[in-house]
C-alpha cells in the first residue's frame, strides 16, 4: 500500500518524467507496456494481436494538456488513428482521455473536439472515454451524456466506470438507463477514503456487483481486469443467467497476462487489449508499476545490471 501510494505520487512528478523520457533504459523497460512511440510502430503489435483473434483499443498517450494547441494536436492524432484503423483494416477502436482534449481548462472546447472525433469514427467506429481521477468523474460522465443526447445524437461513444468509487453504482444505473456501453475496471488512481473503497476485498465485491448489473442490461459491455477471480465471477454470473460469451468482452492491458488473454480466446471468450503508444508514456507506466510493485523490482534489477 505504501509503495503503491508512493508510485502514484511519483506518477505526477514532472522532473522524474523528464528524466525517465531521456533515459535509454527506462524507455526500453516501458516498452513492455507501450507498443511504440508512433502509430506506425504500434501497427505490428496490433496486427499480431488481431491474428490471435484479439481486438484492440488504441490509445495515444497523453493527458492533462494545458492549451488549445495541444488539444488540436491530440485531435489530429485521434483522427489519424481512425483513418489508420480503416486503411489498415485493423480490428480496433480508440480510447481517449478528456484531459487530453482540454477538459481541465475549456469544457466547450473539449466537447466540440470529442464531437468531431465521434463524427469521424462514424457508425462503424467506437470511441471509449477513459476515466481519470475522481475530480474528473462528473465532468467526464456529463461530457459523455452530452454526446449521447446531442444533436445529432452520437451513440458510438462509451465510458469507463471504476469499481473503487462509492458513487459507481448510481453512475452505472444512470448510464444503463440511457443505454450507454460501459468498460468496468477497478480504478488506477490515488483516491481518498471519502470517495473510494480502501480495501481490495471491497473493490472486488463492488466490481462483481456492478458486473452483474451490466450483464443484466443486455447491452455489450467490457470487463477490464487481469484478476482471475473477477474473470471467473463474470463468467459464473453470465452462465447462471444464460448470457452468452458473445454478449460481452474481457479487456486487458498490452503486455500484461498475455497467457490469460490467449487462454480466454481459446475458451471462446471475446478479448480486447488496450494498446497505448506515444512518447508521453511516463504517468501510464508509473500507474502500471503501482498496480504490481513486483514490476518495480523487475525495473530496479535491470537498472542495477
Ligand atoms: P488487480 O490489480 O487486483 O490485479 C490482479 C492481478 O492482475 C495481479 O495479481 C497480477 O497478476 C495482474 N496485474 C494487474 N496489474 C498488473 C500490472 N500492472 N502488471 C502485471 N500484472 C498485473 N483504470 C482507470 O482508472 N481508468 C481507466 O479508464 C482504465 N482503463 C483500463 C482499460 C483496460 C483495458 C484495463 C485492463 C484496465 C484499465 N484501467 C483503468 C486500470 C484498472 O483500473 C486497474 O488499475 C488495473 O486493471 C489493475 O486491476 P486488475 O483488475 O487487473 O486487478
Amino acid at each position: 500500500m505504501v509503495v503503491r501510494t508512493l508510485l502514484l505520487q511519483l506518477a505526477g512528478s514532472h522532473w522524474l518524467e523528464v528524466y525517465a523520457r531521456n533515459n535509454r533504459l527506462s524507455r526500453r523497460l516501458a516498452r513492455r507496456f507501450v507498443a511504440g512511440d508512433s502509430l506506425e510502430e504500434a501497427t505490428e503489435p496490433i496486427r499480431q494481436l488481431n491474428a490471435q483473434k484479439i481486438a484492440v483499443s488504441l490509445d495515444f498517450l497523453g493527458e492533462s494538456v494545458a492549451d488549445a494547441g495541444e488539444v488540436e494536436a491530440a485531435e489530429c492524432v485521434a483522427l489519424q488513428m481512425l483513418q489508420h484503423i480503416r486503411r489498415e483494416q485493423l480490428d480496433a477502436n480508440i480510447s481517449v482521455k478528456l484531459t487530453a482534449l482540454g477538459l481541465d481548462f475549456d469544457e466547450q472546447l473539449c466537447r466540440a473536439t470529442l464531437g468531431r472525433i465521434l463524427t469521424a469514427a462514424g457508425s462503424d467506429g467506437f470511441v471509449r472515454i477513459d476515466m481519470e481521477d475522481s475530480s474528473h468523474t462528473q465532468r467526464t460522465l456529463d461530457t459523455c451524456m452530452a454526446m449521447w443526447n446531442g444533436t445529432p445524437a452520437q451513440h458510438n461513444v462509451g465510458v469507463v466506470i471504476q469499481a473503487y468509487l462509492y458513487r459507481s453504482e448510481e453512475d452505472v444505473k444512470a448510464l444503463l438507463k440511457a443505454g450507454v456501453r460501459v468498460r468496468l475496471c477497478k480504478g488506477a488512481y490515488k483516491e481518498q477514503a471519502t470517495v473510494a473503497f480502501r480495501h481490495k476485498h471491497e473493490v472486488d465485491a463492488n466490481y462483481l456487483r456492478l458486473a452483474g448489473m451490466l450483464l443484466d442490461s443486455g447491452l455489450y459491455h467490457g470487463f477490464a481486469t487481469h484478476d482471475p477471480a473477477m474473470i471467473a465471477g463474470v463468467q459464473r454470473y453470465a452462465a447462471e443467467h444464460s448470457i452468452k460469451p458473445e454478449a460481452y468482452e474481457f479487456q486487458m492491458l498490452y503486455g500484461i497476462r498475455r497467457d490469460l488473454q490467449t487462454a480466454l480466446v481459446a475458451e471462446g471468450y471475446r478479448m480486447r487489449v488496450y494498446v497505448p503508444f506515444g512518447t508521453h508514456w511516463y504517468p501510464y507506466f508509473m500507474r502500471r508499476m503501482a498496480e504490481r510493485p513486483a514490476n518495480l523490482w523487475f525495473v530496479l534489477r535491470n537498472m542495477a545490471r
